[in-house]
């Protein structure tokens, strides 16, 4: 190895500038200024992007569908095993067959009676498990701060199976432990039990509640609901809040749209027209009838529309619903529920996100709760994203993680 010549230091040089500036393009996405730790989310999102396309690689040479190597990866890097301290203690176990690891606050003690949460956890109907960190953390911390016993269900996921599988999943799980001799097992207090989930999960949650209040002898088992920036609706993907973070990082509007398809087994083809709101034109009476529910002119105060416009086409493509009549299902949508099915369902907290796809799905079914007279906490978070309160330790630590979090477990302590 002689000295390096000039011209061999020059190349180094190029060749870095180049590898850097590439890596930069990869990774910069702009964000608003508001935004909590910024540097810190491009670095997250440039992550999971690039697993994302790893995955897609993955499934383009045949090895394996796209979400089942995205979710290998993901829960490869996470998996958590159940473990204890003297605050919590954590075991995996099956409710009538269904998978859920349970989480009990301060074990020893049997008086006075624990509340108790089902968790349900976020992902897309596709992806993450109750048993990865993020969620093992976020269980153990409800658990020993609200002195509760937590059940993060483990419902099978896409592409294994599609909707309504994951909700009777859910419900299998549900209608188990909401059993007196379960509940007295695990010492939880019967009339102190919520539903709770985050995105899909907070999706899951709302429908398991909505199923329930239809039913009058488990209407009153649940004491609240509460939904983190929870998915409600797939008619309409150009409201203020999707047109605004079409592109904001996470969940970009065009993978939100792909997690619906691959949930109701549909067929990606119909991505880019489903983008702009083709599957609900106004020619489509049944359609149309159910977007009138999510008119977000009339639901959404000033602040929030904006000078935002309704995507409402004349004509589209009446092949999707054909396809896909589960989109007008409140079962996968439950922010088109009837009146009726809303007025029923408990005292309800729902998070949502400035930054996020998401956040006027919350927003508006706020609404419709509190015109059916539920009781409803509102909590927005001015410079949150879509999925932050999971993102809570080092190194994928937010502060505006930290502060939902925070607040989500304040409410449940001081409501149920
Ligand atoms: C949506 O429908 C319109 C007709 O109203 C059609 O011209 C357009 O090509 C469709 N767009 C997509 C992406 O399918
Ligand atoms: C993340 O955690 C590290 C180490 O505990 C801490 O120094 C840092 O301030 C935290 N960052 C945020 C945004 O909370």
């Amino acid at each position: 190895m002689g000295q390096p010549t000039p011209s061999r230091l020059r190349r180094f040089w190029v060749v870095s500038t180049i590898l850097v500036s590439l890596l930069a393009y990869y990774m910069y996405i702009p964000l608003p200024a508001d935004i909590s730790d910024p540097w810190k989310l491009m670095l997250l999102d440039a992550t999971f992007r690039s697993a994302q396309q790893l995955s897609h690689l993955i499934q383009y040479v045949g090895l394996s569908h796209h979400l089942l190597a995205l979710n290998f990866i993901i829960v490869s890097f996470g998996r958590k095993s159940a473990w204890s301290s003297t605050n919590v203690q954590i075991t995996d176990t099956n409710f009538d067959g269904v998978e859920v690891r349970v989480f009990e606050g301060f074990p020893k003690t049997k008086e006075p009676l624990k509340s108790g949460v089902l968790y349900i956890h976020g992902g897309g109907w596709a992806l993450a498990s109750a048993r990865i960190s993020y969620y093992d953390e976020l269980c153990s911390a409800m658990a020993e701060e609200l002195n509760a016993v937590i059940v993060s269900v483990e419902y099978r996921l896409v592409p294994k199976v599609h909707f309504p599988e994951q909700l009777y999943d859910i419900d299998r799980a549900a209608r188990y432990f909401l059993q007196p001799e379960v509940l007295e097992k695990y010492s939880v207090d019967p009339a102190r039990i919520a539903i709770s989930g985050d995105s899909a999960g907070g999706n899951l949650a709302a429908a398991l509640g909505q199923e329930f209040s239809k039913d009058a002898t488990l209407r009153n088992k649940i004491k609240l609901q509460a939904l983190i920036y929870p998915v409600l609706q797939a008619l309409d993907f150009n409201t203020p809040s999707y047109q605004q973070n079409a592109n904001s990082p996470i969940l970009p509007r065009h993978v939100m749209v792909r997690y619906w398809i691959d949930y109701l087994k549909g067929n990606q083809d119909f991505v880019q027209a489903m983008l702009v709101n083709n599957h609900t034109s106004s020619d489509m009476e049944v359609a149309a009838t159910l977007r009138a529910r999510l008119n977000w002119l009339s639901l959404l105060p000033k602040s929030i529309t904006k000078n935002y416009r309704p995507v409402m086409k004349k004509v589209g493509n009446s092949q999707i619903i054909q396809e896909l009549p589960q989109l007008l299902d409140a079962r996968s949508a439950p922010l088109i529920a009837d009146q009726e099915v809303l007025q029923n369902l408990p005292k309800t907290y729902i998070l949502t996100c400035e930054h996020d796809v998401l956040r006027d799905d919350g927003i508006m079914y706020v609404k419709r709760l509190e015109s059916a007279g539920v009781e409803v906490t509102h909590d927005h978070f001015k410079d949150a994203f879509h999925g932050c309160m999971i993102f809570t330790s080092w190194p994928t630590n937010f502060s505006v993680g930290v502060r939902t979090r925070d607040s989500y477990i304040k409410w449940l302590k001081q409501n149920l």
